[in-house]
């Protein structure tokens, strides 16, 4: 099995980024990052890339009027690394319709909620606001239809009473860093593989997302 290309898409601070980075390191995920691209410019994540050696690009959203113009030369950048995996990891920008069906079964996200519930963003407030008890991270497959892709793995956390925004999304933040990894490793290893909108592990559909363990730390 060849050594599976991956180009990860980021718009800050790259928290899951360097999780994937170290993961590849380790040999946990048989793979290489061959490119780091931005939507944002001197991000801390395209730092955390350069000290990996990875080659970073910057495509500031701001210099296109249209969001097709963007994606259309987004596209056309990531193409130019021909991976066989396109990992969005705190990209923050909603992608056409076109630009997500190239890469349909190639392209997985990590989004801090438990889908299906809190799609979209201020998902830790969201929770605090309907005073959930339990929260958490998904990984997905990604889809035209925002946040709604077939659901891999996710992992939950307590919510405390003390909680706030922050203190919740520093607590799913380290369990996002478990997650993805292993998501991108079942990819790589060709164990995970997407069809007719279901994920399948190890050739068996999954009808509802895999939880990690509670007690994994
Ligand atoms: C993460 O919580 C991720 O789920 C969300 O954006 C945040 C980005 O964190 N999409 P980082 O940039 O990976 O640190």
């Amino acid at each position: 099995m060849s050594t599976k290309r991956i180009v990860v898409l980021i718009s800050g601070s790259g928290s899951n980024l360097q999780a994937l980075i170290n993961a590849c390191a380790q040999g946990d995920i048989q793979a290489s990052i061959v490119a780091v691209i931005s939507n944002r410019p001197r991000v801390y994540g395209l730092e955390r890339a350069q000290a990996a050696g990875i080659e970073t690009q910057t495509l500031d959203h701001k210099n296109f009027a249209e969001r097709a113009a963007f994606d259309q030369a987004l596209k056309a950048l990531i193409d130019s690394f021909q991976p066989d995996l396109v990992v969005l990891a705190g990209f923050m920008r909603i992608l056409t319709a076109e630009f997500v069906q190239a890469y349909t079964g190639r392209m997985l996200n990590i989004h801090p909620s438990l889908l299906p519930a809190y799609k979209g963003v201020h998902t830790h407030q969201r929770a605090l606001d309907d005073q959930a008890q339990i929260h958490g991270a998904s990984v997905h497959f990604v889809t035209a239809e925002l946040d709604a892709g077939a659901v891999v793995l996710q992992a939950e956390v307590p919510v405390l009473a003390e909680d706030t925004a922050e203190t919740l999304a520093a607590r799913v933040l380290v369990k996002e860093h478990r997650i993805y990894p292993q998501v991108v490793a079942w990819f790589c290893a060709e164990r995970l593989s997407y069809q007719d909108g279901a994920a399948y592990l190890d050739g068996q559909r999954l009808l509802a997302p895999l939880k990690l363990k509670h007690n994994a730390v």
